[in-house]
């Protein structure tokens, strides 16, 4: 089929790349003319195991376009796919304002009968508005049906995400795209529910706060097995072999960050405000998450005391393993708290060190994970990459004055590192 995505961010670029690995004809748009280049080199913006190659092939193939002309797209494809941001405001609520912009650029374009897909995470009744919108700016008074489709692509596996999806939300109030929109995704070989547009908003803020409500309820579950003195991954293990609570996204740490979870939880709070529901139990995840960071500083701060002038080696930046991603990293959020108590850095990531400059200018930014502990007064993993559990103990050791690890991912064996002398505080364990 004939598709375009407007806004060729995580979410567009991979959807888009991944629909022309199943043989549609794709062209993607985004008014960032520097980027558009970048991506017709077959070149791409972003950290993405496995996409960069996907990119390259459909560019050759000739199935993956880009273009800055939103027009160009409309006017080639049958199906228009909005993937452009909506970031949170000061008071949580959503941005909408790119979203409005594209449903009017789009209806400006269309000259014979669209179907224009939202996939960007926007509160429910959104779909409603771009309905609305895209019939008062289409001045060709043209047909065109509106679906909710969204996302639950994870950074740093959104290409498998893509190609072997759980589940296809199509939300619609007509029947007529429902065909095409099958179409689409039938060689992904995955469960494809039809709702109404409602829903299917509704489905993905559901989704990510219930994700994010149960990292919250290991986490409260953590702090009682500290008290307690149990074991949060025994604990966790012991109930997620209940299929029914299952054992994933139940591991305890110094919380969630990310592009996603915080903003959907938020905009989810204030869109069940706005329609007349105090939605308490997702305020305290939130809160959750927050004195989870606060409870870790005070184990750091418990054991080290004052923080001025002592110097601490971090492992990890991006907000979760596997990514370059730094938004809303509880890492970046420690390490600043750190630096604010007057403690000097030594930090390493192995994808995020150029986007975390930024963020954080004052630290000392090393290559090595090795080498990171090197005239350090203890050492901190902040995000779960996999690899940090294969790090160089014994010389990092030798490279601190003190040997203390605190982990705040719960990458360690407590038991194993107390025998190997360490100092070892890590999360409900
Ligand atoms: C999330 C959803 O998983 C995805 O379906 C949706 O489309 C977008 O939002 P993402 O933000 O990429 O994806 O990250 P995810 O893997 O869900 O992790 C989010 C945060 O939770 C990270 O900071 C991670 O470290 C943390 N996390 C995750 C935990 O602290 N414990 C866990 O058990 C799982």
């Amino acid at each position: 089929m004939k598709l375009s995505i407007i806004g060729t961010g995580y979410v567009g670029l991979v959807t888009g790349t991944c629909f022309a690995e199943v043989g549609h004809n794709v062209i993607c748009v985004d008014n960032d003319a520097a980027k558009v280049k970048m991506l017709q080199a077959g070149g791409i913006p972003i950290y993405e195991p496995g996409l960069e190659e996907l990119v390259k092939k459909h560019v050759a193939s000739g199935r993956l376009k880009f273009t800055n002309s939103t027009a160009e797209g409309v006017q080639s494809s049958d199906v228009i796919f909005i993937a452009v941001p909506t970031p949170p405001q000061p008071d949580g609520s959503v941005d909408l304002s790119y979203i409005e912009k594209v449903a009017r650029d789009i209806a400006a374009a269309m000259t014979s009968y669209k179907i224009v897909v939202d996939k960007s995470t926007v509160p429910v009744k959104t779909g409603e508005k771009v309905t609305e919108t895209i019939k008062r700016y289409c001045a060709a008074k043209v047909e065109f049906d509106v679906v909710s489709n969204p996302e639950f692509l994870r950074e740093g596996f959104a290409v498998g995400d893509l190609m072997k999806p759980d589940r296809v939300v199509i939300g619609t109030s007509s029947q007529r795209p429902v065909a095409a929109m099958r179409e689409i995704y039938t060689p992904f070989n995955a469960p494809i529910i039809v709702t109404d547009i409602n829903s299917a908003e509704l489905i993905k803020h559901a989704a990510n706060s219930f994700l994010a409500l149960k990292i919250s309820y290991i986490n409260a579950i953590a702090t009682v097995c500290e008290a307690a003195g149990a074991n949060v991954q025994e604990v966790a293990m012991g109930i997620g072999l209940d299929e029914r609570i299952g054992r994933r996204f139940l591991n305890a740490g110094i919380g969630f960050g990310g592009s996603c979870f915080p903003k959907d939880l938020s905009a989810f709070i204030k869109i069940a405000e706005q329609i007349g529901y105090d939605f308490k139990l997702l305020k305290e995840v939130q809160r959750i998450n927050a004195d989870q960071m606060e409870r870790f500083v005070k184990k750091i701060t418990d054991t080290l005391w004052v923080l001025k002038d002592k110097k601490i080696g971090v492992l990890g930046l991006a907000f979760k393993q596997n990514t370059d991603d730094v938004r809303s990293s509880p890492a970046i959020d420690l390490c600043q708290r750190l630096q604010k108590e007057g403690a000097t850095l030594r930090v390493h990531d192995p994808k995020a060190m150029d986007k975390a400059k930024a963020l954080l200018p004052n630290a000392t930014y090393v290559d090595d994970m090795n080498a990171v502990a090197e005239g350090c007064d203890a050492l901190v993993v902040a995000t779960e990459w996999d690899e940090f559990k294969q790090l160089d103990l014994t010389r990092a050791k030798k490279g601190l004055t003190h040997p203390i690890l605190f982990d705040g991912r719960n990458l360690f064996d407590p038991a194993e590192m107390e025998k190997l002398g360490w100092i070892y505080k890590s999360v409900g364990r």
